[in-house]
């Protein structure tokens, strides 16, 4: 039933409103959590954090190399001429962080004036913390911006559309494979309450419901084995189909995840750098989940995308010419910039750092050519 024992003296106030929740309706889901923990209006992570660099608690790749950013610029670039270079177009990104990725694309489309002068800006962002800092880094910014909480308050037309690590910031559901009868059944993941020496604190449990194998989940799972499910992700595909659709236009994901849906607990948390127990001071560290971009690829296929990808991150960068722009930038660094330019770009590419884990996708609408980075 439980498995995690957690540091009891560490308390949050999120933690006590998470407890009396809890009290008063029972155990809550792993999304629920997941939810709170990252958007609790008060108490949130995201609401309250500044979780970017050095000083804070992960350090994403646009703010690891400005050639992260610069390459995704000149992707957008490319990609609206495919699109027939609409001379107006929404340009979005989803969870945009510091705006260092948008304050990147938008420097380096200074490179076709026409991009920039038809594009529309939309910066999808729930933290009103992380929405000051944006309009700060992008208030010299040669564009018209725009920002929204929510995809949907987006009025239609053509589209283009990044997120960088949003997709793992977005609520899944644990399901803990078992058995009932002695046939294969399933029971959620839930956090309810462990009262120790007089103190509460949160404790995963299991769901007193049992459930149908999910859809998606492989046969081969063994009794404890975890299954995870996301909500949110298929209900974001569903509203880009809807755009791409109506209008020609392409969504370009870079996040960390599997390419094939598996088994297995990804929950983690993430605080100074370090990783801590999912459940351990919630709103005060970083809680996400790995990518399931198998599934995220069936769902945006049955929703009439078409779909290019997972590519791990070294290979989609390298195909974007990489290494032609990090030689260009050196020649004109001191010694210090030039390494310092190297062991950033090594982040990004390296198979034991970013390389691999990272994975780019792209979803088209129909009758595009094969977007640029991909293979097939
Ligand atoms: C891990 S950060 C990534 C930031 C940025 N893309 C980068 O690469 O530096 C996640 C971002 O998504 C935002 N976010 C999380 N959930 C969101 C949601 N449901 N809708 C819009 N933004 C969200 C967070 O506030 C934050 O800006």
């Amino acid at each position: 039933m439980t498995d995690l024992a957690l540091d009891t003296a560490a308390t949050t106030p999120l933690e006590e409103i998470l407890i009396a929740r809890i009290k008063e309706q029972g155990p809550i889901s792993v999304a629920g959590f997941m939810a709170a923990a990252l958007g609790h209006p008060e108490h949130g992570y995201y609401m309250t954090q500044s979780p970017f660099g050095q000083q804070g608690d992960f350090t994403t790749a646009p703010e690891i190399s400005q050639v992260f950013g610069e390459l995704i610029g000149a992707w957008l670039v490319h990609t609206w001429e495919e699109i027939g270079a609409p001379a107006s177009f929404n340009l979005i990104e989803l969870g945009p962080g510091r705006g260092t990725l948008m304050s990147d694309v938008l420097r380096t489309a200074k490179i076709r004036p026409d991009f920039l002068k038809a594009a529309q800006v939309y910066l999808v962002e729930t933290s009103p913390a992380l929405r000051d800092a944006q309009k700060a880094l992008l208030r010299n910014a040669t564009a018209a911006l725009h920002w929204v909480t929510d995809l949907e308050e987006i009025p239609g037309g053509p589209a283009l559309i990044v997120g960088n690590e949003f997709l793992d910031c977005l609520p899944i559901r644990q399901f803990v494979r078992t058995t009932r009868q002695q046939e294969p059944c399933w029971r959620e993941r839930l956090i309810g309450i462990e009262t120790k020496d007089g103190k509460d604190n949160l404790q995963f449990t299991l769901s007193d419901e049992y459930y149908n194998t999910p859809a998606g989940a492989p046969t081969s799972a063994r009794p404890e084995d975890i299954f995870e499910v996301s909500e949110a992700a298929p209900k974001i595909v569903h509203q880009l189909a809807r755009r791409l659709q109506a209008h020609k236009g392409r969504a370009l994901f870079i996040d960390y995840g599997h390419a094939q849906s598996g088994l297995g607990d990804t929950l983690q948390a993430l605080q100074n750098h370090q990783y801590c127990a999912p459940l351990y001071k919630p709103g005060q560290a970083d809680v996400t989940a790995h990518v399931d971009f198998e599934s995220l690829a069936n769902r945006a296929h049955e929703a009439g995308l078409v779909v290019s990808g997972p590519e791990p991150q070294a290979i989609f960068l390298g195909r974007l010419g990489l290494a032609a722009r990090a030689q260009a930038l050196v020649t004109r660094l001191s010694r210090d910039d030039a390494k310092r330019l190297e062991t950033g770009i090594r982040r990004l590419i390296h198979p034991e750092e970013m390389g691999t884990l990272f994975k780019v996708v792209c979803l088209s609408s129909r009758d595009l050519p094969l977007p640029a980075g991909f293979s097939v």
